[in-house]
């Protein structure tokens, strides 16, 4: 086969050598713009598994790389003054050019042709290159062959916002993979750095766009950007300079990050995109590299398979697009991470500043930090410890089980049954079904149970199932669930009240196949801020009066003075999930022309309204949290992550204690991207820019989910729905999970065998699988 690779970077060097090394008889010429040694960037980071992979495709080659790798195994977080260092992370690294340099002479050994500085266009593919069978677009991140055919490839670019440039320096970094956060003037600005031979480091660094206009970035050419830098960060680079080698980058040595994703990598069945032409992977997770190498591998062994052309292409794509977009999704995380990092460098101490660096993707975990040094995960949860109760404490304590308080309600633990509608009440008063059910959750071991959304007068019912508090007989039913709880259990317990505004008077959800189906009889009318049903087969709302907000304020008011009289600890105002007061706050739902719509201010005057009356009666001692739908899946259409840190603000303002942050159910529209923990980032944005405790929710299911989420200061509580469904006893069981029976974990008396039993049983479970 006659196969042409455009770009002599690490994935078309790598996709030629792989190709003759499964058939000699091929002939491939490599084409590249720059000479042998030149190259931008400094050094690339592999994983063990990576090299592994190149070790069965390649041994010849992969054993000249192991021989030069450098090998970190550290991780050090150096800001306000202090350092924290952790092991277990386990680096390699190479120089770019000293990994070009082994291939380039691979390539020659095999018998490939490289032509070099040779610049090809576009036009190219049908004249000079017309007789190849197959043409590799390898051409990298700028890729023309990709750009000029955007549509054929479904190519989505996003240019992320902040700066960086990628510096050199011999000052050694051999010990640690280094990140260093320092303070200027105009903001914080931070470096990744990391040693890849014998005497150079890779010290790139990055800052928000508006610290790099203010230090000048923009007007500077390379050295002095270069020299900039060195003055900022003069005390770790021991008299070392900074050096540049982005002579290709015309302006400003500064770059942005584009986020490249293709769906679809294959043309005319002849040309094939790989490595950054394809997919981009951000360097917080330094992947890019092992991508394009995987990426010819997969490419090689597919065209060397029995598939005809055409299939071999498709095959290759399906396969190595799942591991694009899997580290994608990662790198995003790390990528978003980096985006905010001075939201974390302000809000935590330098401790708590590494391990959220360090679980920044998400995928590194508690669980997986104490794999790779236990001794500083133990230091660190003894410190969280320490903070949380006020004393240096001997032993580590899981995150999840550390107190937390809030006003006058102290909480054993982390944990909070999130609230659930159980669509089982008749006339909206609680039955035996809501002892039994409330009572199991208490006994459970969760720090705090929500109810369900309890509604404040029938018409504010979604269903004809749902509970209420607007009589005296569902005050005493409630009384009855509170004082079981805190009799018999170490439980606190909040009450949820709402109103479905326009989501009311539908069927419950076992009742009709689509969800939010309108009652077919015996309805009754509902109300919203403006006339328009939720759903196209959705109940049209009347838009409110003034008379009808002053009246929905008194009825919210009569139920926390209920609630009051009924004992609960907290009471909770539902503000999320496309009900009334939610209604009010998104643009999708509120088209008001009064003081009530239009800007987020004027759109949440009502709920603010409804909350501050609230709060004038309900006691000063006990807590109040709001729930937010912090993110409509609408993009700049609905209420974007952004506002919802204004949105919490402005409750924190008007006295709520813990913003419950949820996401999304506002619209039958909205393009929710699901996974582990998902909605847990906008209860970090909302905690940390917006400086108010917060409860994150959504997908949180694993022990490990809760202590990574604690630990890195991402909420300060965290709630579980369907996990405590099927599972009352879901907090008694992490706690045997997890071996730890000290404060915090909550057993009733009577079950304390159960849990002796299980915690040794689990034990045994996890010694065998060590050792098996
Ligand atoms: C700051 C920074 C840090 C990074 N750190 C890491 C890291 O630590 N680890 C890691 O694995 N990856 C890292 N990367 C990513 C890495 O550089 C790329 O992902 C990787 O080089 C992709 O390989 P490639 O062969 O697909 O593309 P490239 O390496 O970009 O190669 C493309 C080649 O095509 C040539 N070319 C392009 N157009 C033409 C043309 N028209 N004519 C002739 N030649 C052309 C270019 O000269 C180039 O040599 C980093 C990237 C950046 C920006
Ligand atoms: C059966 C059921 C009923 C729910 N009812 C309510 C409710 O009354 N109020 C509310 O704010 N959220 C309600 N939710 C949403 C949950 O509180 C939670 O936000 C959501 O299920 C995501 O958490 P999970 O992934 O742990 O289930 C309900 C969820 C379920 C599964």
């Amino acid at each position: 086969m006659k196969i042409v690779c455009l770009g002599g970077g690490p994935s078309g060097l790598y996709l030629a050598i792989s190709m003759k090394l499964r058939d000699p008889s091929h002939s491939i010429t490599v084409y590249e713009r720059n000479r042998p040694g030149d190259t931008f960037g400094w050094g690339v980071v592999f994983s063990d598994e990576t090299m592994q992979n190149l070790k069965k495709n390649d041994p010849v080659s992969a054993n000249i790389m192991i021989n030069e790798l450098v090998h970190w195994d550290m991780i050090d977080c150096h800001a306000h003054g202090e350092v924290e260092r952790s092991a277990g992370h386990g680096f390699i690294g190479i120089g770019r050019k000293r990994m070009l340099q082994i291939l380039h002479g691979r390539a020659m050994e095999l018998g490939v042709n490289l032509e070099f500085e040779q610049e090809f266009n576009v036009d190219d593919l049908d004249s000079r290159f017309a007789d190849a069978d197959l043409i590799v677009a390898a051409d990298g991140l700028n890729s023309k062959i990709r750009n000029a055919n955007l549509d054929v490839f479904d190519c989505d670019i996003d240019l992320r916002p902040n700066k960086f440039v990628w510096l050199g320096t011999h000052q050694s970094f051999r010990e640690a993979f280094t990140f260093i956060f320092e303070k200027t003037e105009y903001g914080w600005i931070w470096v990744h750095a990391y040693q890849f031979d014998a005497n150079t480091s890779t010290f790139i660094v990055e800052c928000q766009p508006d610290v790099y206009e203010a230090l000048g970035f923009e007007r500077m050419n390379h050295e002095e950007s270069a020299e900039t830098c060195r003055r900022i960060f003069e005390k770790y680079l021991g008299g070392h300079k900074l050096l540049t080698n982005s002579a290709h980058i015309r302006g400003s040595a500064w770059i942005s990050f584009p986020r490249v994703l293709c769906r679809n990598w294959v043309k005319d069945d002849r040309i094939v995109l790989i490595g950054d032409a394809a997919h981009t992977a951000h360097f917080a997770i330094g992947s890019g590299t092992k991508l394009g190498l995987e990426d010819a591998i997969s490419l090689a062994r597919h065209l060397d398979s029995d598939l005809a052309l055409p299939q071999a292409l498709r095959a290759y794509q399906g396969e190595r697009e799942i591991e694009a977009l899997k580290l994608q999704s990662a790198a995003r995380n790390a990528m978003v991470w980096f985006e905010n990092a001075p939201r974390y460098v302000n809000a935590f101490d330098t401790r708590q500043l590494n391990y959220s660096m360090l679980t920044r993707s998400q995928r590194v975990s508690h669980e997986n930090l104490r794999l790779r040094d236990r001794e500083w995960l133990e230091t660190y949860e003894k410190h969280l410890a320490g903070l949380a109760l006020g004393k240096p404490v001997e032993q580590p304590v899981p995150p999840m089980f550390l107190p937390f308080r809030l006003r006058g309600m102290a909480l054993k633990n982390r944990v909070v049954v999130s609230p659930m509608s159980m669509y089982s009440a008749v006339a909206g008063l609680p039955s035996d079904w809501h002892l039994v059910h409330y009572g199991a959750l208490a006994q459970g071991g969760a720090g705090l149970v929500c109810t369900e959304m309890t509604n404040v007068s029938p018409g504010a019912r979604i269903t004809t199932g749902c509970a209420g508090i607007w009589n005296d007989e569902q005050e005493a039913a409630w009384k009855r669930i509170v004082d079981f709880t805190h009799a018999s259990t170490g439980a606190k317990i909040c009450l949820q009240i709402g109103h479905a505004g326009p989501k009311g008077a539908t069927q419950k959800p076992w009742e009709s196949s689509v969800s939010d189906a309108p009652l077919t009889q015996d309805g009754w009318e509902v109300i919203g801020p403006s006339a328009h049903p939720f759903a196209p087969h959705s109940r049209q709302p009347r838009a409110m009066t003034r008379d009808d907000m002053i009246r929905v304020i008194a009825e919210h008011v009569a139920a926390v003075e209920r609630a009051d009289r009924a004992g609960f600890d907290m009471v909770e105002l539902h503000a999320a999930h496309g009900y009334l007061l939610s209604a009010f706050i998104t643009p999708v739902r509120n088209k008001r022309e009064d003081d009530y719509g239009g800007s987020l201010a004027n759109r949440l005057r009502f709920p603010l309204e409804v909350f501050t009356a609230m709060r004038a009666a309900w006691p000063a001692q006990k807590p109040m949290s709001v729930r937010i739908s912090a993110c409509d899946w609408l993009g700049e259409n609905g209420v974007t992550p952004e506002q919802a840190v204004e949105i919490a603000r402005a409750f924190k303002a008007a006295g709520v204690d813990i913003i419950d942050v949820s996401a999304g159910q506002t619209s039958t529209e909205a393009k929710p991207v699901y996974g582990r923990m998902f909605q847990t980032p906008f209860a970090d944005a909302v905690r940390n820019d917006a400086g108010i405790a917060t409860m994150a929710v959504g997908n949180i299911f694993e022990p490990d989910h809760v202590n990574s989420i604690i630990a890195a200061g991402r909420a300060d509580l965290c709630c579980l729905a369907r996990p405590h469904l099927l599972d009352p006893n879901w907090t008694l069981r992490a706690a045997a999970q997890l071996q730890y029976h000290g404060e915090g974990v909550s057993c009733p008396l009577q079950y304390q065998a159960g849990f002796e039993q299980l915690e040794r049983n689990l034990a045994r479970a996890a010694d065998m699988a060590i050792n098996a």
